[in-house]
């Protein structure tokens, strides 16, 4: 049966279910789901009446031939060791595991692997999901995993060498911007009367503003910077100092994760 198997209902597990659910590119006898705990597949069969549900990953893989771990990295090797040997081979491995290579993937099981980095801008159909298939992977399973996960964002297909700067783009950056946000609106609230509230109110609103306005016109940063700091005025005073301060910034913040990541160089 071709249903998709998801081991794993935490955070990007549930994610990931909703997301195919809701948008309708699974039906509910399409899916099973599995997680290492009762509650939690408890909770994903209280909040999809009729959904599959494995009591175990053996279980899953029998019923599935595509199969997402969305198990943290160091739950990946314990559950492929335990399924794999109950699977025919012809199934579509498709990992979640930051930092899992697929040379380690295809160690454990040698047919088709698949690594998915997710981004948790998902839960609003917003952002990238990146792709990355191994040698093995057909037209059809390549083209399978790529609707499902157009049906929850834009995805993209890198290599794995850019796996870890897109990473930090599409899966970090959310935190990253997020940080951004809080830092400007708390910079505007402490220098004015407006209260902290009303100022992340805005700054929120700005940003979401602003990505739509380089999505929708084309134009680039550059260009938009050009139409709102007129010479002389408010914003050419806060874009110029920010100019000279963010490139270290950012350099040192990239550098740092690239190392967490355990990609320096690569
Ligand atoms: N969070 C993010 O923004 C993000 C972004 C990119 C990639 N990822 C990747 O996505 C994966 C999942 O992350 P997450 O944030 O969703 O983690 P999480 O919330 O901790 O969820 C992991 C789930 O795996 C289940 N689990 C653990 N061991 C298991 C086993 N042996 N068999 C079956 N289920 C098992 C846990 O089960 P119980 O709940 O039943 O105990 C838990 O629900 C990770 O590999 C991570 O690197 C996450």
């Amino acid at each position: 049966m071709d249903c998709i198997g998801v081991i794993g209902y935490g955070h990007m597990g549930g994610m990931l279910v909703n997301g195919f659910l809701s948008s309708g590119v699974l039906g509910i006898d399409e899916v099973v789901v599995t997680s290492k705990s009762r509650e939690s597949r408890d909770a994903c069969a209280a909040a999809w009446p009729g959904i599959g549900i494995a009591r175990a990953n053996g279980e899953l893989a029998r019923r599935c031939r595509t199969i997402i771990l969305a198990v943290r990295p160091q739950e990946v090797t314990e559950v492929l060791r335990e399924i794999v040997p109950l699977m025919d081979g012809d199934e579509h491995i498709v990992s979640l595991a930051a930092g899992i290579g697929l040379a380690e993937l295809e160690g454990l099981f040698s047919g088709s692997v698949t690594r998915v980095v997710p981004t948790i801008s998902s839960t609003v159909g917003q952002g990238t999901t990146l792709i990355c298939h191994g040698r093995q992977v057909g037209m059809h399973d390549a083209l399978r995993v790529e609707g499902l996960f157009s049906s929850i964002g834009n995805v993209m297909l890198v290599e794995e060498e850019e796996l870890p700067a897109a990473t930090i783009l599409s899966s970090c950056g959310p935190g990253l911007l997020a940080a951004v946000i809080e830092e400007l609106a708390d910079a505007a609230a402490r220098a004015s009367g407006l209260s902290a509230d009303r100022a992340l109110q805005l700054a929120t609103e700005t940003a979401a503003a602003t990505a739509a306005y380089l999505r929708e016109t084309g134009e680039t940063p550059g260009d938009l910077i050009g139409r709102v700091a007129t010479g002389g005025g408010v914003t050419e005073v806060g874009v110029k100092g920010i100019r000279e301060r963010l490139p270290e910034v950012f350099d040192e913040a990239v550098a740092a994760m690239l190392e967490r990541y355990g990609a320096v160089g690569k």
